[in-house]
């Protein structure tokens, strides 16, 4: 009989029991696909005694994800823990140093340890493996690490936060609040256990610095990401966006240019009729722009058990079958140190919601500043809220109204600068809302 490939999973949760479901569903098949028995010897979490809905009697328990790394019950540690520090950090370095093959879908590590990580691998001749880590059930990893080594990559963008584009989709199409829809992508598994890193973005930003590594041959840099969130986006944001044409999504961008690679996170306008508005939910979209290939997208389910323990199992069926690749695509001593490119260099459209006084010469103050800014006014739009319109159909309370602009294409610097103009000649009641323009 072939000696079994003996797995080690620290972490059973959402992610953690899909893997050892599915792994149980389906070991004929993973069995026959790598010539051996995928099987679970050893299992580590927080509460043993916890229901997990399946029973654990089979593996042997560890109280210490660290311990089990070592352990030499296994040839492969899967670390679904999370985390960028503590038990996970520790319990992967461990698992390296011991000669273990580590699968992972923790983009926070990777992010932060990735390259050294990926080094340790390499001095040990072992796999690292994190198809999981960015679009759940996407196979954009293996797509940029193996399909493209023809191409030179321009660009890649997309979709990488389920939570967000759930919380976004929902927002917008059925009305609900923001808060309702975040306990509902928490309930639903697709939320980080501090959800922090999804709504103020930090969670894409960490996909994206591991795809632009991939796609540029660069070390992972996640400093380098300028990171905005969701969290200010209101319901009149949405609604304006659609009156205007168009949708906001959390896009995470990579792009080559002059100056280095530009690495951003943050809501973007994109026009209602482009492919990328229609990823709805916790969908996840990635473009990538190549000069054979040209455009390239991959579309699937970015977030959940299943559709992330689909990718985890895809990384352990290829480490058992001796498919081993280096984690970033090339030896790690080949990466060369990603370059920063500020944001303000960054040029495109913008849409800039100004909560003004609703007095006479306003708006032409606001034209005023954006012109000496050089800054060309595609359109302006003025609402009034519907609760001043019922309260004074004339008009005469002087009540704050929303000024919405949309900029033909400018620089960030320009954009900031006028925009901290108007707010200084007391213009605005309120912070201003800028929000970027992509149309594709
Ligand atoms: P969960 O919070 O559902 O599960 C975490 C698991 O880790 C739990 O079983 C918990 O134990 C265990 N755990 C936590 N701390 C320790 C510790 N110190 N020692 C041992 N075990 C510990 O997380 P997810 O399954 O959602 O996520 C796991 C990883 O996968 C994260 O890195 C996440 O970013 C990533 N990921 C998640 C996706 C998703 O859709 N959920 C998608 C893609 C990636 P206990 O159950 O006893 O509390
Ligand atoms: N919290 C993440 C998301 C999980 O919502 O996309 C998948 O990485």
């Amino acid at each position: 009989m072939t000696q079994p490939f003996r797995i080690g999973i620290a972490g059973l949760g959402t992610v953690g029991a899909s893997v050892i479901q599915i792994l149980a569903r389906r070991a004929g098949d993973l069995t026959q696909r790598c010539g051996r028995p995928l099987q679970v010897t050893a299992v580590s979490a927080r509460n043993k005694a916890k229901d997990r809905g399946f029973d654990l009697s089979a593996y042997r328990w560890f109280d210490d994800p660290v311990t089990l790394a070592k352990s030499d019950d296994i040839d492969c540690f899967v670390e679904l823990v999370g985390g960028a520090e503590g038990s996970a950090r520790n319990a992967v370095e461990a698992a390296l140093a011991a000669g273990k093959h580590v699968v992972t879908a923790n983009k926070a590590l990777l992010a932060k340890h990735g390259l050294a990580m990926a080094q340790a691998a390499e001095a040990k001749g072992v796999a690292l493996a994190f198809e999981a880590s960015v679009a759940g059930g996407v196979p954009v990893i293996k797509t940029l690490r193996e399909a493209l080594p023809g191409n030179e990559i321009a660009r890649l963008y997309g979709i990488l936060n389920g939570t967000c584009n759930y919380i976004l989709s929902r927002m917008e199409l059925e009305g609900l609040t923001f808060a309702e829809c975040l306990k509902d992508a928490q309930r639903l598994g697709y939320a980080e256990a501090d959800p922090t890193f999804d709504v103020e973005g930090f969670d894409t930003a960490h996909k994206l610095a591991l795809l632009t590594s991939l796609a540029f041959g660069t070390q992972v840099d996640a400093e380098a990401v300028y990171v905005e969130g969701i969290s200010s986006i209101t319901p009149l944001d949405l609604k304006m966006a659609d009156e205007l044409g168009f949708r906001i999504k959390l896009l995470g961008v990579a792009e080559r240019t002059k100056a280095g690679i530009e690495q951003r996170v943050h809501p973007t306008m994109v026009p209602k009729t482009s492919a990328i508005a229609q990823v709805m939910g916790v969908t996840n979209a990635v473009t990538i722009d190549a000069d054979a290939v040209k455009e390239l997208t991959l579309i699937g389910p970015g977030a959940g058990g299943d559709a992330t323990a689909s990718a985890v199992v895809a990384d352990l069926v290829d480490v058992a079958s001796g498919s081993i690749h280096a984690p970033f695509g090339l030896p790690t001593e080949q990466l060369a140190k990603a370059s920063r490119t500020p944001v303000q260099r960054h040029e495109g459209g913008y849409y800039i919601r100004l909560t003004v006084h609703d007095r006479p010469g306003i708006a032409a103050g606001v034209a005023t500043r954006m012109a000496q800014a050089e800054i060309s006014l595609e359109s302006i739009l003025q609402k009034r809220s519907e609760a001043a319109a019922t309260r004074d159909p004339h008009g005469r309370s002087g009540a704050p109204v929303s000024l919405v602009l949309i900029t033909y294409a400018a620089t960030e610097a320009a954009i900031r600068s006028a925009v901290e103009k108007i707010s200084g000649d007391g213009l605005i009641a309120e912070p201003p809302q800028v929000i970027r323009i992509e149309r594709e």
